[in-house]
């Protein structure tokens, strides 16, 4: 992985700023128009995504276009030296459409049609939706190809894995099957343990994907989902590829969700872009912040460290969260930046303008029903649009992490389809991530987010979270990587099925990893919320665990194998006085096992003292606060260093001499102020 990327399109060498715009929305009051672009220059704005929801106004009758409006929309952008992220309308389609080929609408399980209402919710199969896309892709990417305004292609908008059951998809995926499977159908039925209730398949047209007991056969339909999604993608992109080969494409992925395998999208376009809708001041903005920030660098991860977009975030008040808060002064400035701080090479948001009407008018926008400058939403705005100015010099910068924490969509599905049945709600796969992510977001070490195809070789350190489903290969490049020297962190409920869902015989962590961390899990108990159990550490050898820890929520009864070390144990319950976390010498490296899900310390006790041990590199030298953090872009010789105050209240951090902060301009000496929601960008003078 490198330090330096090219820009997302080599022909804007700045960050990006701007956001979801909708002048479809305008079209009787041109006047809006230019009322816009004067904004646009006043808040910092190069870029805006147009016409993502536009086709009813491209293409108001089939095969009648209407781009007279576009047009003027990209000569306007490119007279106010803006850019379009310009938008393929595929996310929302016109109502003539629907009724003429009822079969671009999606189908219930129940076998009823969807209506024409909403949006994201056409058949990815109906070859008639592929081609009226590919029909309006093309006439898109002839009239604007050598439109100076055109930067980049925004590919539909959040392709989901929502369901589709009309007949044309459930063939494609019987097809899909007849592949994966060989064409044997007594393959599928191994993988499916259809044994099990006389679910045996006399055939491949037999296979539906309703039948929420056989985990594999739900597996499987993500993973059709997500290969139909990326293949209907990849009929969209074919004319752009055609009459623009030089203009990057990507789509906007919702990593935060586990609709689709964005690690096998993040393969076909040409840099991530996401959209990222955190709930700040709902509960706590530190944890909110963690979670966000494994995001952001899961789409810097995704593409071997090259810097993505934040496609879309909220200026101020979202329509998610349980009571919709506005964003607070700072909390913009300092959300933007952390996305900055992990990868980004541009801010964008939903929304630019608000609309008059419909679901999102309240939504947060730039510019507010006043329509003026003068609201804080939009003044705000300015202010990270002067940031991000100051910040060209980081475009293409990427961070270089040692340690690798395994976030797998295919474990999450199998982990919601399989283990949710014996989990219950206590399976919390996303959270348990986060958890373990959290002690390094806090030291200020850079994390990859990776998966499990990817190469573990180049950290020095790879923590698993309730790795649950292996596809193959992965324990035997896990068990190499550790045998040469790699420290592996692993917890409970890990190792137990192959990719088929299946469990593996011969006790738990299976498929070889029982011999490379020296312990046989027997038992999972899960609890419920009252309940916990207390951990010891054993004082002598304890590798940084010290006090009283407490498990929730899930502990494993484990058995030490061989010369595994027992560095805690349980203090109570059936199990007292067997081990809670372990270390097994396998080859050169050590793997480390974590029996429980822990609250308070433990985590930041034990990653604490490995970033020790292992001499992991952290942003910045230096104890941080709780609730800041440090990230870094670039390396030694031309490095910045994001220092972030989640915290509701100021807090000092020492940082020493030979820095100077790129956003004031001051040379800083010792110790750094960070008021409430601040933000430093650090740059070393020497
Ligand atoms: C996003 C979507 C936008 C807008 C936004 C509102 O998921 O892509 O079009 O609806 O949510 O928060």
């Amino acid at each position: 992985m490198s330090h330096r990327h090219a820009p997302i399109n080599p022909m804007c060498k700045n960050m990006l700023h701007g956001g979801d715009y909708n002048p479809d929305q305008w079209i009787r009051t041109p006047e809006i128009w230019d009322e816009d672009m004067r904004l646009m220059k006043l808040a910092g704005c190069n870029a805006a995504s147009t016409g993502i929801f536009a086709w009813a106004a491209l293409e108001p009758e089939e095969g009648k276009f209407t781009f007279d409006w576009l047009d003027t929309i990209m000569d306007k952008l490119a007279a106010n030296k803006g850019y379009a992220v310009l938008a393929t309308p595929s996310g929302s389609k016109p109502a003539w459409m629907s009724r003429a080929y009822p079969e671009v609408c999606r189908v219930n399980a129940d076998g009823t049609r969807q209506p024409h209402e909403r949006r994201h919710n056409h058949c990815r199969t109906s070859p008639v939706y592929r081609e009226k896309c590919q029909i309006i892709n093309a006439k898109l990417a002839e009239r604007y190809k050598n439109h100076p305004a055109l930067l980049l292609w925004h590919i539909s908008n959040e392709y989901n894995g929502g369901d589709c059951h009309c007949d044309l998809c459930i063939e494609a995926f019987q097809n899909w099957l007849r592949k994966r499977y060989n064409n044997d159908i007594d393959a599928l039925n191994h993988a499916y343990w259809a044994a099990f209730w006389a679910h045996t398949f006399p055939g491949f047209d037999y296979v539906r994907p309703t039948d929420r007991s056989i985990h594999c056969l739900m597996l499987d339909w993500e993973r059709f989902k997500t290969y139909q999604t990326i293949d209907f993608y990849k009929d969209e992109i074919k004319p752009l590829r055609q009459h623009t080969p030089n203009v990057p494409i990507t789509t906007n992925f919702m990593n935060g969700h586990d609709t689709l395998d964005y690690w096998a999208f993040a393969r076909e376009v040409d840099f991530i872009s996401w959209d990222s809708y955190p709930n700040w001041h709902e509960g706590n903005d530190v944890d909110e912040a963690v979670k966000t920030a494994l995001l952001h660098d899961q789409c810097r991860t995704m593409k071997q460290g090259k810097p993505f977009l934040l496609m879309e975030s909220v200026p101020s008040i979202p329509t998610r969260g349980r009571v919709k808060k506005r964003k607070e002064p700072g909390m913009h400035m300092l959300s933007s930046m952390q996305a900055v701080a992990h990868g980004g090479d541009g801010v964008l948001y939903f929304q630019w303008r608000k609309s008059r009407g419909c679901s999102e008018k309240f939504h947060g926008a730039v510019v507010d029903h006043e329509g003026s400058e003068h609201t804080r939403e939009f003044k705000e705005v300015a202010e990270v649009g002067t940031a991000l100015a100051k910040l060209d010099d980081v475009v293409g910068s990427s961070a270089q992490p040692e340690v690798a924490l395994l976030l797998d969509w295919e474990n999450g599905w199998a982990i919601r389809e399989g283990a949710r049945v014996f989990l219950g709600e206590n399976c919390k796969y996303r959270e348990e991530c986060a958890a373990h992510y959290r002690p390094f977001w806090q030291m200020g070490v850079p994390v990859d987010v990776i998966d499990q195809n990817c190469d573990l070789s180049a950290y020095k350190m790879v923590v698993l979270p309730m790795a649950y489903m292996l596809r193959p290969g992965f324990a035997d490049r896990l068990k190499g990587y550790v045998h040469a020297g790699g420290t592996a962190v692993m917890t409970y409920w890990s190792a137990i099925v192959d990719e088929s869902d299946l469990c593996f015989l011969g006790g738990v962590p299976g498929d070889g990893l029982r011999e490379v961390f020296g312990v046989w899990e027997e038992e999972t108990q899960s609890y419920y919320p009252h309940e916990t159990v207390p951990i010891n550490p054993v004082k002598e050898i304890a590798e940084g665990l010290s006090g009283y820890y407490q498990a929730v929520d899930i502990c494993s009864v484990v058995h030490a194998e061989g010369k595994t070390k027992i560095l805690a144990e349980y203090g109570d319950h059936y199990f007292e006085g067997m081990p809670a976390v372990t270390v097994n010498n396998y080859g050169d490296g050590r793997a480390y096992y974590i029996a429980a899900r822990t609250r308070g310390s433990m985590l930041s006790d034990l990653y604490g003292h490995l970033i020790k041990d292992l001499g992991l590199k952290r942003a910045i030298d230096t104890d941080l606060p709780h609730g800041v953090t440090a990230q870094v872009r670039g390396s030694a010789h031309e490095q910045h260093i994001f220092l972030m105050n989640f915290n509701a209240h100021t807090t000092d951090v020492l940082v020493g001499s030979g820095y100077v902060d790129i956003l004031t301009g001051e040379s800083v000496s010792k110790n750094v102020e960070l008021e409430k929601y601040g933000v430093r960008v650090l740059r070393r003078t020497a």
